[in-house]
Formats: C-alpha cells, structure tokens, sequence
C-alpha cells in the first residue's frame, strides 16, 4: 500500500480506501455482519486505513456494522463519516440541518460506529445557501474540542458546481475535500482541484468506477435490477452512453492485460491533486483487487 497525507489533516491515509454505501442496502444486497468482517480484514491485511462512510447508507447502518467490525482495532482506522441526511427506507431521503439536527446526527454516529471520535465528519452534499450557517458551525467546532471530531470534511454535491464551496474551506475549518472524479466525469480539473492545492486541501476522490461502469464488465444495454441504485437512480439512455464510453475507454487507453477496475482506481490516483480514492465494495475480493491498483502507479 502507499500512504499519503490527507491535506492540512496531517494524517497519513492509504491512497485507497474502503466506500460503503453498499453496506445501506441499497445496492442490491443486505450486508451480513461476517461479509462486513471479513471485508475489512482483508482491508486491514492490504494496508488499507480509510474508511468512508455515512449517516444514511441504511439508517446508520453501515456505521453500525463498520463499528462492530473495527471495534478491536478502532485506532489503527481513519474513519470517515458524514452529516445531513436522515435514511427513511432505501432510495428515500431527508435533509435534517439544522444545528440541533446535527448534534443528533452525531451522537447518533458516534453510538452506531462505536467509538469515542470521528476522526473526520463531513458535511454531506449540502447546498451553497445552508452550508455557511453560523450555528452549524459552531456546534461542528465544539464537537472538536470537545474531542468527539478530529477534523471537518465537505463531501460536495456531484453537480460540479462546488467551487465557491470548496473556496471557504479553510475560513470554515474545512481541511479535507470529498468530490466526485472518475475517467467518465473530470469536473474537478476545471477548478475545484486547483483550489484544493492552493488551501492544502485533502481530496477523497468518490465514485472512482463510475459506479461499477469503469471495471468493464457491463456492456451497453446491461440491466440493473430496481432494488439496486444503478437500476433505481440512473436512466437506461445515459447509462447506455457512460457504458459505450467506457468500451472506447477500455480499448483505446487500458493496456491489453490490465484490470479495468484497477487501472480506473490508478487513473484517478495519478491526478496530484487526489489524496486518495474511496471505492465502494460489496466483498473481500474487490477490497483486495482494488488495493492491488496501487501497483500501477506512474
Ligand atoms: N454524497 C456523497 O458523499 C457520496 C455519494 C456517493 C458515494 N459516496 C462514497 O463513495 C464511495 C464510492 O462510490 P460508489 O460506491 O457509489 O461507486 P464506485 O466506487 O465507483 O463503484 C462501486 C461499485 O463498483 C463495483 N466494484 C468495486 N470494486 C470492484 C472491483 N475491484 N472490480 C469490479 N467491480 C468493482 C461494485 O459493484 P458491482 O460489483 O455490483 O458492479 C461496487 O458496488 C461510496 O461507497 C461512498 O462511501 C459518497
């Protein structure tokens, strides 16, 4: 594994991490506890540090089956968490904000993950017109000194319209950015990365495999079932595009014999801008493949 500092965090993160979203629910498959175990043993065994993971991926249910699998070895993890959601049955979400709201989030948090402190709570997807709001900040810099948060993160919303966000991190306390950047959507380059640099900002590059797309094991007209988010959240006819871009991709840029999945992880990796890549898992094998990208770093 290679390790990089997460910005003006300090700590030192594995380039990959472990994303899990899957773990809600909503991809398709109710998570068992010993599949979650043995995830992040794997995890561990590869030398993966980092974990992502939210309030709403089932009503704190990822944390809470992240929590039970970490629970001996809470302080070997940097764990990521966010604020701002409340999970009310899968594909079904609200938007509690308000400075109580998230107190609530997180001790709920905290009990669900089973630790003393979030090492960093991210603001989640959180719009330009409630993301300044004094009396959130304020509550979010107790919890820091209090001890319950090490540092504050900001997942921006996937529209590519975070600039003016991304730009108030340091004045917010802000010290590590979470983005959507994937070979099929490169909005950060346009200006959100250059501002990262400019503040020292940390990157988590999400959704590394376009949802799945980017390991090249779907082909145009793939069906998704509706339980799953692929199926529920994303339309056929763009979905058919991504998938057609991604054939273009595999043949004119990933080298014959090389894992599609592994080189969409390097890829987003060889940007200096990217700390470090969050890809979402549904079992040991891919947490292991995935880590493996490592190796074809430039
Ligand atoms: N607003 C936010 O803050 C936000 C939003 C979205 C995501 N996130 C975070 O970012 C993480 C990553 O995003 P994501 O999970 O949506 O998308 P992703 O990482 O681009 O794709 C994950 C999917 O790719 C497939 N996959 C993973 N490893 C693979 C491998 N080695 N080989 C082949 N296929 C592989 C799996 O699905 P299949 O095997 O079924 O194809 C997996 O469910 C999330 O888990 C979550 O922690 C945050």
């Amino acid at each position: 594994m290679i390790y990089r500092t997460l910005g003006k965090t300090g700590a030192e993160v594995s380039v990959v991490g472990v994303g899990t979203w899957q773990f809600g629910g909503e991809w398709g498959i109710d998570f068992r506890q010993k599949t979650v175990d043995s995830i992040f043993r794997t995890a561990k065994e590869c030398g993966i540090n980092l974990i992502d993971t939210a309030e709403c991926y089932g009503d704190h249910l990822s944390e809470s089956l992240i929590g039970t699998a970490i629970a001996e070895d809470r302080d070997d993890w940097f764990l990521a968490t966010k604020f701002g959601h409340h999970f009310n049955g899968n594909f079904e979400r609200s938007e509690p904000r308000s400075a109580v709201d998230v107190v609530k989030q997180l001790e709920d948090s905290l009990r669900a993950l089973k630790t003393d402190v979030i090492d960093l709570y991210q603001y989640h997807s959180w719009g330009d017109d409630e993301i300044f709001a004094d009396d959130v900040q304020a509550v979010l810099l107790k919890a820091k000194d209090q001890g319950k948060v090490r540092f504050l993160g900001n997942s921006v919303r996937g529209k590519g319209d975070s600039t003016d966000q991304i730009r108030q991190s340091s004045a917010q306390s802000i010290d590590a950015i979470q983005i959507v950047y994937n070979r099929l959507r490169r909005e950060p380059e346009e200006g959100a990365f250059e501002i990262c640099k400019q503040q020292n900002l940390g990157v988590l590059a999400r959704v590394p495999l376009a949802s799945g797309y980017l390991s090249g094991k779907y082909e145009p007209g793939h069906k998704f079932a509706g339980n799953e988010m692929r199926g529920k959240w994303h339309e056929d006819e763009q979905r058919d595009l991504w998938l057609a871009e991604v054939a273009v991709i595999q043949k004119e840029e990933v080298p014959d014999g090389v894992d599609m999945a592994q080189w969409a992880i390097s890829w987003c990796l060889n940007h200096p801008a990217v700390t470090c890549v969050i890809p979402g898992v549904k079992n040991a094998d891919q947490v292991r493949s995935n880590a493996a990208a490592v190796g074809l770093l430039e």
